[in-house]
Formats: structure tokens, C-alpha cells, sequence
């Protein structure tokens, strides 16, 4: 049994910024009753701007707001350089490969590194400010450095996950219209090779005549392609760089990075982060969320494809001057041990991870924590999925020792960083709830109208106020930022931010993510956009229509379920073999994190008169639970007991 509240053990936890609960109310009601005084302060005190700021918050023209107009800064000049004169041979990135090679970069070597790569995309490749790159790259020290290097020079990057097919890929390159790709030949991964640069090749095949070049880091040595007058080797160039390059002022409100995410409908969106508001706030969470010390060696094990190792492998550490750990490796490689070991090895203090790595590594050794040293952490995180109460306790009591502050951060790509999350030494923890808005974060469960929901009830998870770190603008389509966020919630007749999340607050103010409240998929804490996996099932000759939903899965939280229509009404001759035909395609389309774990061939869909998919019906069904939606609007009622008979006989 789970207890209400856990408070970690003080000795063990506390928290430099906010030292309290109260010092927590102090800070909040100092943000409400004066917004701008507050942000100042900390953006004066946490930046060091090249240019002072003018204004704090523009509000002039919503839903496109700026922050900190005015001011000049550089985000490469504000991870590293400013950090040389106190930390110069202090470890900025730990790298462990998947085999165990490791690799350190003080803060001197990053900011070499970094001013090389930054020369080599300036002079051999033509890159200025404003242009886009994207890096198509696995998780080595190189990823980082790029993205710093693009930062430096005033480049937008654009990371593209590397488990990302070449179709993905190069929908993602098109819609940037970078000029540069910077991709490797591959890397490891337990154990063995694997290949990223035919991918690259693959995707430049069609379209993409923006790409001048390809640029290749050498990772595992494996036999490429090499496409004269486009292909580059950046070990080979790098050399005759200089090591000195002059940080490009940046204007607060200019891009920093695009980073694509899917949505219900549509192509993913390139989530576009300003300058300014997004360093800052990487940088404050990381101090406030993790409780950093100076001495304290940091581990996240995202991968930099997605936002939480934008901001929390890379910006936010190096930003906030601290020692982060960049793993190439997977967590049960070479035995389900790694991890621990791994914190005891480098004496890790704060390890942030997602509920279906600890589920993973629960089921794969739930004694495997005991066996190692694991006194140094203090605080553990989880992102991305709601965490389960089981995956909760084991980690508070078998990883933590019953002393660790668990954080359970609650936030998004478009919200740059941490929205709702437990403070260290500061909150007492409920298992499985995000618990309150960080200082500063108005964000408010409401409904569509404003009105904060009853306690204990579900409703929109909102941001009411704009905030530094927040998305910016959907890359090159300013309706389409318009309607994905500020649509569906107002407050005072305005419209504010909705997350897409449903939320429950407690009597205590407390807050619980309830889950989406549209029709995406949270699979292994990833977003699946249904609209894109149904585009690429409907690639296949046979299939008529289909309809995706999450289905709840032990290990990745939601697995993907297709519900599919043949054209054909002579009923599948082997269903397996056109299920493998159809996650080929998807493997092909999106990539292997989109695969369905699953899939029924039924007649038809249940469709509203108007034509409209009855998703909530074909999510009942395969979770197993009693329709209690009304089916008489339905075109034909009698479809639904047909498929729950189909779907219930593959059970
Ligand atoms: C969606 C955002 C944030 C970085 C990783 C995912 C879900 C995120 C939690 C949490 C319950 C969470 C939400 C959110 N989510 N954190 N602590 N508890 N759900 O980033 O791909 O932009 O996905 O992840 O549904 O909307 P993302």
C-alpha cells in the first residue's frame, strides 16, 4: 500500500532556491501580483545579456508574444563560455558509449569543440543566422556540440530522432528547408553497429533541394556511401578550423531551434523555441526542479530528439553550469543492471528518466538496484506518461532508499520546460501526481469557459499566462499555432494556452494529469499523432479504413491498435502476414516507435451520420470496457457488438 504524502528525508534532500513550502506560496503570489517584476528579476539576475532588455513581457498582439524584447544574448556564449572563468576544467558532458568507452568534456574542451564546429558550419558549409540545420544524429558528444555550434552562429537547429525513417526525415528537412544535414555513419547499440547516414541518403533521394551538404561525424566506422560535392567528413574538416569564433548576438525573440512533434491531425508541427525566454527557463527548473549542487553529476537518459534532451541533456545543465551525463547505450545493455551501475560508477545524484524505462527495468530486475551503491542520488525524476503507483513505490523505495525527492515533471515540447512538478526539499509528495505549478507557471485546470473545475473533477489542463519558455509559433504556419493551442479555452473571454491534457485538482491544490484529452498516443512517453500512422496504414492497396487508438500496455504505457477495413470483403486469407505488410509500411512512413502492437480486420467503423469516427467507442473496446457511449447516432448501431466480438476473440 502507498501512503497519501511522502516527505523525503531532509538530510538528504533539500533545495538551494526555494527552501519551503511557504518560501513555494511566498514566490507564487509574488509572480501573481506583480508577473513582470517577477520574470525581470530572475532574467536580469540568471542572463548575462550582451544588451540589456527593454520590455519584459509584448502582449500587444496574442497569441504571439514576446519576451524580453530589446535584449542581445547568445545561448552557446551563456552554456559555456560564460561558465570558463570559474569552471574551465570542470566536466560539462560525461559521455559512456554503449560499450562502455567513455569520454570527457570539461567546459574548456566543449567550448573548443564548439567554436570549431560552429567555424566549420560558418565557413565550409556556408551557414549565417537564420538558417536551418537539422541533425539527424545518434547520442554522442557531437549532437551536443552541433547543437551549440548552431546556437553560437545564430542558426536554427532542427534535431530529428533517430529512430525516424527517411520518409520522416525528409518531411521534417522539407518543411525547415535546411541547408545542412549533420547526421553519422551510425552508432552503438547493444552491443552492435547501427546505421544512420542510408537513412540520410534515402531521404535526400527525393525533394530536399535546399540540402547543400551532408555532413558526417564518424561514430562506428562502418562502410557508407559517400555522394561527392554533398557529402562532408566533420572529423576530416574540423581540423584546420579555428578554435576562436565570436558568439553571434542574438536578439531575445530570435528562433533558437524547430523541433518537430505530431499532434491529432495533420503533419507534425515544427515547434518553434525563441532565444531568451527558453534558456532562461531551461536554466531556472533545472536549479529549482533537480536541487543542483556544484559538485553533483546529473543523468537524463532522453535521447536529444525529443525536447527533454533539448532541455535537459544539453541547455539546461549546461546553461545552469552543471556536469551532464549523454549515454548512447539503452538501459538494459549489457544486463538490466546498467543504469544502477552507471550511478554508482560516476556517483550520478539526480537521475531522470521515463515511467516505461522503470517499468522496463522493474520487470527486468527488480533486485538488480540492491546490488549497487546507490547512496549518492537524491533526487529521481520522471517525464513523459503518467507513472502507474506500482512503477512509483518501486522506484521510491528500491532506487531512492525512501530518501529521494521523486519528481514527477509535468510539461511538453511546446512549453520549452517544467510547468507542474514536486520541488525537492520543498513539497510533499503524492505518488503519481505532478503535483504544483513551478513559481511563476499559471497553470489552471478549467473548463472551456475559465472556471476552475470542482475538486476531485477532470478538466483542461491550461496555461493561463504566457511564460518565457513557450512555444513560439508552429515553423511557417501561424494558423496552425492559432488553432492547436489557443482554440479551445478562454479565461475572461480571452484565450489562454490548453495543453491538451485533462487534469484533477485535490482539496490541497494538488495536481493530477489525467491524460490527453485528444486523440493522441503517449507510447514509451512519445507523442503518436493517429492522423499520421492512419495516413501510413491507408499507403497499403488493401486497406479501405482505418482507426488508430492507444491501447494500455504494460511496459509503454499505450501500445497502438489498428482497427482496419479491407477493400476486399473476402475477409483476410492470413492476417499476420498482412499485418506484417502493414507495420512495413509504417516502419517505412514514420519509423519503428510507430509500429501497432495490434491490429483487428473488421467490416466497418463506427461513423456518425456525418461521417465522423467514433474513436471513444473503438477505445472502450479495446481496453475492454462497457460501451457507455450513445450509439443510436451512430450510421449503423450494430456495427459496435461486430467488432467488440472481433476484438474480443484475438483476447
Ligand atoms: C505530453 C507531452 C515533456 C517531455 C516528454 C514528452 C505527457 C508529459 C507527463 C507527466 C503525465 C505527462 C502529456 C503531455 N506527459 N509529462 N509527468 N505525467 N503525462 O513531451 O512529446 O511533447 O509530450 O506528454 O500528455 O501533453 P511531448
Amino acid at each position: 500500500m502507498l501512503k497519501e504524502i511522502y516527505q523525503p528525508n531532509p538530510d538528504i534532500v533539500s533545495n538551494a532556491a526555494i527552501r519551503g513550502m511557504g518560501e513555494y506560496w511566498e514566490l507564487q503570489s509574488r509572480a501573481k501580483a506583480d508577473y513582470e517584476g517577477f520574470w525581470e528579476g530572475y532574467a536580469n539576475r540568471k542572463i548575462e545579456w550582451f544588451k540589456p532588455f527593454d520590455t519584459v513581457l509584448d502582449e500587444s498582439n496574442p497569441p504571439f508574444y514576446k519576451w524580453f524584447s530589446g535584449g542581445q544574448l547568445n545561448v552557446a556564449h551563456q552554456c559555456v563560455d560564460r561558465h570558463l572563468a570559474t569552471k574551465k576544467n570542470k566536466a560539462a558532458i560525461i559521455f559512456e558509449g554503449d560499450n562502455g568507452d567513455y569520454q570527457i568534456l570539461t567546459y574548456r574542451r566543449l567550448s573548443y569543440e564548439v567554436n570549431k564546429t560552429a567555424n566549420m558550419f560558418k565557413n565550409m558549409f556556408g551557414i549565417k543566422k537564420g538558417d536551418r540545420v537539422v541533425l539527424y544524429m545518434p547520442m554522442i558528444p557531437e549532437a551536443a556540440i552541433s547543437m551549440l555550434a548552431c546556437a553560437k552562429i545564430g542558426a536554427i537547429h532542427s534535431v530529428v530522432f533517430g529512430g525516424f525513417s527517411a520518409e520522416a526525415l525528409r518531411d521534417r528537412i522539407e518543411d525547415a528547408q535546411a541547408k545542412l544535414v549533420v547526421t553519422a555513419d551510425g552508432a552503438f547499440r547493444k552491443g552492435k553497429p547501427y546505421m544512420l547516414k542510408p537513412v540520410v541518403d534515402k531521404a535526400l533521394e527525393a525533394r530536399c533541394e535546399c540540402v547543400n551538404a551532408v555532413c558526417v561525424v564518424e561514430r562506428n566506422g562502418e562502410e557508407i556511401h559517400w555522394e561527392p560535392g554533398r557529402d562532408y567528413a566533420y572529423n576530416e574538416l574540423i581540423k584546420s578550423q579555428s578554435h576562436v569564433c565570436e558568439a553571434e548576438p542574438m536578439e531575445s525573440e530570435d528562433p533558437l531551434f524547430l523541433l518537430y512533434t505530431s499532434g491529432s491531425t495533420g503533419k507534425p508541427k515544427g515547434v518553434q523555441h525563441a532565444t531568451a525566454g527558453y534558456i532562461l527557463w531551461a536554466q531556472m527548473t533545472m536549479e529549482w526542479v533537480f536541487d543542483l549542487k556544484d559538485n553533483d553529476t546529473y543523468w537524463c537518459t532522453a535521447d536529444v530528439g525529443w525536447i527533454t534532451g533539448h532541455t535537459y541533456i544539453v541547455y539546461g545543465p549546461l546553461a545552469a553550469g552543471a556536469t551532464t551525463i549523454m549515454f548512447e547505450g539503452v538501459p538494459t545493455y549489457p544486463d538490466a543492471g546498467r543504469c544502477w551501475r552507471m550511478i554508482e560508477e560516476y556517483q550520478i545524484n539526480q537521475f531522470y528518466t521515463a515511467p516505461t524505462a522503470i517499468r522496463l527495468l522493474h520487470k527486468m530486475g527488480a533486485d538488480e538496484p540492491a546490488k549497487y551503491d546507490l547512496s549518492s542520488l537524491r533526487v529521481l525524476g520522471t517525464v513523459g506518461e503518467p507513472i502507474d503507483p506500482p512503477a512509483w513505490k518501486w522506484y521510491y523505495e528500491e532506487v531512492g532508499h525512501e530518501n529521494c525527492a521523486i519528481v514527477d515533471t509535468w510539461w511538453q515540447t511546446e512549453t520549452g520546460g517544467h510547468m507542474v512538478s514536486p520541488l525537492p526539499g520543498a513539497t510533499a509528495i503524492k505518488p503519481a501526481c505532478a503535483t504544483f505549478p513551478l513559481p511563476g507557471i499559471m497553470a489552471e485546470v478549467i473548463d472551456e469557459e475559465g472556471n476552475p473545475t470542482p475538486v476531485g473533477e477532470k478538466g483542461f489542463l491550461c496555461i493561463t499566462k504566457p511564460w518565457p519558455s513557450m512555444i513560439r509559433n508552429v515553423w511557417g504556419d501561424e494558423d496552425r499555432y492559432i488553432s492547436s493551442y489557443f482554440g479551445d479555452c478562454k479565461k475572461e473571454g480571452k484565450p489562454v494556452y490548453f495543453s491538451g491534457d485533462g487534469a484533477m485538482v485535490d482539496e490541497g491544490g494538488y495536481i493530477t494529469i489525467t491524460g490527453r484529452t485528444d486523440d493522441v498516443i503517449n507510447v514509451s512517453g512519445h507523442r503518436m499523432g493517429t492522423a499520421e500512422v492512419e495516413a501510413a496504414i491507408k499507403k497499403h492497396d488493401g486497406v479501405a479504413a482505418v482507426a488508430v487508438v492507444g491501447k494500455p500496455h504494460e511496459i509503454k504505457g499505450e501500445g497502438i491498435f489498428a482497427y482496419i477495413v479491407l477493400k476486399s470483403d473476402d475477409g483476410v486469407a492470413d492476417e499476420l502476414e498482412t499485418m506484417k505488410e502493414i507495420n512495413g509500411i509504417i516502419k517505412q512512413e514514420i519509423g519503428a516507435i510507430a509500429l501497432c502492437d495490434d491490429m483487428a480486420f473488421v467490416p466497418d467503423l463506427p461513423k456518425t451520420r456525418s461521417g465522423k469516427i467514433m474513436r471513444r467507442i473503438l477505445r472502450s473496446i479495446v481496453k475492454g470496457e462497457a460501451i457507455t457511449q450513445d450509439t443510436s447516432t451512430l450510421e449503423d448501431p450494430s456495427i459496435v457488438p461486430t467488432i467488440e466480438e472481433i476484438v474480443n476473440r484475438k483476447v
